[in-house]
């Protein structure tokens, strides 16, 4: 893509099949009914000057630039307001027309700051192009009369800045913010001269609500609201399309940019997962592949006490393969693994996972997704078939009930939240399964049906309930069971449902939520015509993970809600490419495509490819690579592009296992936590660098392009391969696209895609092969991917960890908007703005009787270990529960988190942890350490 402005047709599409003939200047066209004048006028390549239409808004007709003729019609209809009709015949340009329009103009110019040639927009601003457009040649009225040249700017916002000198009060931005994002931070204050933009009483916009999400910069026609990167550098020459490296939405973006420097970050209009949309992060907050601490050479060094040595790569990548084979050597084959990260392109997990397998000789693979979705995987594969969500993203817009459990998808993934906001105004229900109460419960023009605000660790109680009523009051869907469901599986799991200790009232006792709102809520989502359910790491991360997963999976097959739009089980993934690695045969037990290493047929495939013989046990799991570390037998490990030390529970744990290895490598932008314990350091490239694939939420296969070169000389894909071929295993790909070639060829949902497909097609969601050539939006159609939908018991397995008198509390964590995981890309951007330090949320009444006021430091205690952190009081959280979020290393959040795990896959638990809180006077123990730490570090690398 070279052309920078993206079409604007100026208004959206009509939805639906019918056409109707209409003829627009004489020239005849078809067009679907419903279609605007404008947009009809437009799409078939008459420019309709126009102002305050766009096609992300609702019409609104205030600008009167787009008047048009029709015959018959008295008068001149706006033409953004005006729907086509059959045979309607439509004048353009007349002469009549051209005066009108040319006084609308003229009045817009005359309180208008005429420094076009000085302006941030000069070439990229509507009102420009409309002047022109109309012929515009000079102004009738001065400037001497009142006007708004001198009203100021609000530049408190880190990304854009509003000069309410330019304003033309056309209302894009109030709208962009009410119907695209959903947060109704603006309104149009005072009445004629005097209306303006005001994002708040006496409020800027840093102060307001705006989330910064850069919707109305993005539909505001003139220079008013602009993006300060456009005001430093100016407009960009040219545009790259790719896919935003935060959440696993996948919103695809142009990269506007201006040599080889990015200037603005604009959501992609035909993105499938984005719609144009975008949230502050996606949109904003690229600084960091810039910023001066990303390491671009290559280092190592023979233990973590001594400085590190910059070296060539040549040397850093024999280096590496000579530490790895020695450790082999004296400690045997298993004894070094390797870690994909989530973080990365297919095509780099891919070659990491087969480096493991090819050149290391074992299956010691794992992912980050093992600490997030790995439930996911489990469950959905288990009862479904198919280790994925069911749903493309906008399914959403057919749900009539929805139901969000353990997710807080306004904070997690914004642009999906802002469409699922949409639907909820648009009348769909809402029940929301949260021990907090996040956003969404009550929210500009949403409010919850139901709030279940359950206490942590209770997920299974509370989703049998729910499936108890459904299944007591008759509301299982009998013939959908009956012709898609494994039938016995369906009858012994309505047994266990049924027994008494699954009534809401006995749940009740178990979660804290009253019996009536389970019964209320269970008869509103099993009443639904379509019911959707979207769930996140509240349902994953803890002990019961899987169970959790499949008791979803059971409720929406028992409602027959799996297999239309509108319905569905829907993992809200983390990062990403979650989805992506864990496809891409992460797993210590799986090849590509979830595919088991022990069988032999699907081993010999890679086998006859590869030129290897794999090995048929599956490898360490990262839990058992850190056990195993702790006992003397696993020495080396790979990391790429995950922070385990930081990400990981229990860190003590996590850094005595890092500290007893003898090569620990890792691959990433920053010197991380883990690197402190590294003994050799590769830098990885951003996703502006990266040529290859991610794969979001919904299965959506989108291509990442690069718009610059690699900073620090080498793709990620081919430092892998360096090392392989370093330790003997001759890996050869030319280009990322070979690697995906490859992929594509051993792995049966993904037999279409290549990179010269998607460039074609945009993107695909997987399966897509003969049987779905261009992929596969919804699965489980007309069966499920592993024939009949299977039941599985759901029995409630408490956690081991409980609360007790010295740890009364229960600790659960998350996430904010403007923070990514453990930070280290977005505290290095202006993001900061939005957040200094990570809190703790404790409610009023605990704060009360521990004499613990807002602000305060406090301890944080549990079994594990100790914190300080800052309080802030607030009854978002219920009596009994504490909340942190995990952004700042220097908090150390996973310090106190257990080692307790999901049975299945060892998925932590880091959403149970008991805990006391305390008034703290002096930092802990292991804040100490990691300052000493910290200090060290800063000294080895000030002598590096
Ligand atoms: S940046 Fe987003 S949230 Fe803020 S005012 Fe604009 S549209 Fe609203
Ligand atoms: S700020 Fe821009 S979009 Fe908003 S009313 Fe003014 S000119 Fe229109
Ligand atoms: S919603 Fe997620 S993918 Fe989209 S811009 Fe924000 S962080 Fe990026
Ligand atoms: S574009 Fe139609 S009235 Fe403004």
């Amino acid at each position: 893509m070279n052309k920078v402005r993206q079409a604007d047709l100026g208004t959206p599409a009509a939805k639906g099949g019918e056409t109707v003939r209409i003829e627009i200047d004489g020239l005849p066209a078809t067009v679907t009914a419903g279609t605007s004048i404008l947009r009809a006028a437009r799409e078939s390549g008459v420019e309709v000057p126009k102002l305050c239409a766009t096609d992300s808004l609702k019409p609104f007709g205030s600008c009167r630039l787009c008047l048009v003729e029709v015959e018959g019609r008295k008068g001149y209809p706006a033409s953004c307001t005006t729907p086509v009709e059959d045979g309607m015949q439509i004048r353009t340009q007349t002469e009549a027309l051209a005066k009108l329009r040319k006084n609308v103009m003229e009045l817009y110019i005359s309180d208008h700051p005429l420094d076009c040639l000085t302006c941030s927009a000069n070439g990229d601003c509507e009102l420009q192009d409309m002047a022109g457009a109309v012929g515009l040649r000079d102004v009738r009225y001065g400037f001497d009369g009142e006007n708004h040249l001198d009203a100021p700017v609000d530049a408190s916002n880190p990304y854009f800045q509003f000069d309410a000198s330019k304003c033309i009060v056309c209302s894009r931005c109030v709208r962009a913010c009410d119907e695209v994002q959903g947060t109704f931070a603006l309104t149009i204050e005072g009445r004629g001269f005097e209306s303006k933009v005001s994002a708040g009483i006496s409020e800027d916009f840093l102060d307001s609500e705006c989330v910064s999400c850069g919707a109305c910069v993005q539909a505001c026609p003139t220079a008013t609201l602009m993006e300060k990167s456009i005001v430093e550098h100016g407009q960009p020459d040219h545009a790259v399309q790719t896919t935003c490296a935060y959440c696993g939405v996948g919103c695809s973006f142009v990269a506007e940019m201006k040599g080889d420097q990015v200037v603005r970050m604009t959501p992609y209009k035909d993105g499938q997962a984005n719609k144009g949309h975008s949230c502050v992060k996606g949109r904003f907050a690229w600084g960091y592949s810039t910023h001066r601490d990303r390491v671009l050479q290559p280092m190592i060094r023979e233990a973590t006490d001594q400085p590190w040595r910059p070296v060539e790569w040549d040397e850093a990548i024999a280096h590496t393969a000579k530490r790895f084979r020695e450790i082999q050597q004296e400690h045997g084959r298993k004894s070094i693994g390797g870690i994909t990260s989530s973080r990365c392109t297919n095509e780099e997990v891919y070659v990491v996972q087969k480096l493991v397998r090819a050149a290391f000789g074992n299956n010691n693979v794992d992912t980050c997704a093992r600490v997030c979705h790995s439930p996911t995987g489990y469950g959905l594969k288990q009862t479904l078939g198919t280790s994925a969500g069911t749903q493309p993203f906008e399914s959403v817009m057919d749900a009539d009930v929805i139901v969000v459990i353990g997710a807080n998808p306004t904070e997690g993934h914004p642009v999906f939240a802002s469409q699922m906001k949409r639907r909820l105004r648009e009348g769909a229900r809402l029940i929301v399964v949260d021990p907090r109460q996040i956003g969404l419960v009550r929210s500009p023009h949403i409010e919850a049906d139901f709030h279940l605000p359950l206490r942590p660790g209770t997920n299974v109680p509370v989703i049998n309930a729910l499936a108890h009523v459904i299944v007591s009051e008759g509301l299982v869907d009998e013939d959908y069971v009956r012709d898609r469901c494994d039938v016995d599986s369906f009858e012994a799991w309505r047994e266990m449902i049924l027994k008494p200790e699954n009534s809401p009232e006995a749940v009740a006792e178990v979660s804290g939520v009253p019996a009536e709102d389970l019964r209320a809520a269970a008869r509103l989502y099993g009443e639904a015509n379509r019911g959707a359910i979207y769930y996140g790491l509240g349902v994953t991360e803890h002990s019961q993970g899987s169970t959790m997963v499949m008791g979803m999976a059971n409720l929406a097959m028992a409602t027959g809600n799996i297999g239309f739009s509108g319905c569905g089980v829907n993992p809200l993934r983390g990062q990403n490419n979650v989805q992506g690695s864990c496809d891409m045969g992460s797993f210590p037990h799986e090849l590509a495509g979830y595919r088991p290493v022990q069988d032999d047929a699907v081993r010999s495939s890679f086998e006859n490819h590869w030129g290897v013989t794999i090995d048929p046990e599956p490898g360490f799991r990262i839990p058992n690579m850190f056990d195993a570390a702790c006992a003397g037998q696993f020495k080396g490990m790979y990391i790429q592009g995950e922070d385990l030390a930081q990400s990981d529970p229990n860190t003590q744990h996590v850094e005595a296992a890092l500290s007893s290895m003898e090569c620990v490598v890792v691959q990433d932008l920053f010197l991380n936590e883990t690197a402190k314990f590294a003994h050799v350091f590769l830098p990885g490239t951003s996703f502006l660098e990266k040529d290859g694939t991610f794969i979001n939420a919904e299965r959506r296969i989108n291509r990442v392009r690069p718009v610059m070169k690699p900073r620090q000389g080498k793709d990620e894909w081919l430092i892998t391969q360096e090392i392989a071929q370093a330790m003997g295993y001759l890996m050869d790909y030319g280009n990322a696209a070979a690697i995906m070639d490859e992929i594509a060829e051993l792995t049966p949902t993904f037999t279409n895609v290549s990179f010269e497909f998607l460039d074609r097609v945009g993107s695909v969601q997987w399966p897509c092969n003969e049987n779905a050539p261009m992929g596969t939006p919804i699965m489980h159609i007309d069966q499920f991917v592993r024939g009949k939908g299977l039941f599985i018991e759901t029995d409630y397995v408490p956690t081991e960890e409980r609360t007790n008198r010295r740890f009364p509390l229960l600790l659960t964590t998350g996430r904010i908007l403007s923070q990514y995981n453990v930070g280290a890309q977005t505290r290095r951007t202006q993001n900061n703005v939005w957040y200094r330090e990570d809190l703790l949320e404790v409610h009023p009444s605990d704060a009360e009787t521990r004499g613990i006021r807002e602000g305060d430091l406090v301890s944080l205690k549990s079994r594990k270990g100790e914190i300080t952190l800052r309080a802030t009081i607030t009854d978002r959280v219920q009596p009994g529960v504490v909340y942190t979020t995990f952004h700042n290393p220097e908090t150390g959040a996973n310090v106190v988190t257990t080692e307790y795990s999901d049975w299945a896959t060892n998925c932590p638990e880091y959403k149970v942890t008991a805990v006391q809180v305390t008034p703290a006077t002096h930092r802990s123990d292991w804040q100490h350490g990691f300052d000493r730490r910290a200090e060290e570090q800063g000294k080895i690398i000030e002598s590096t």
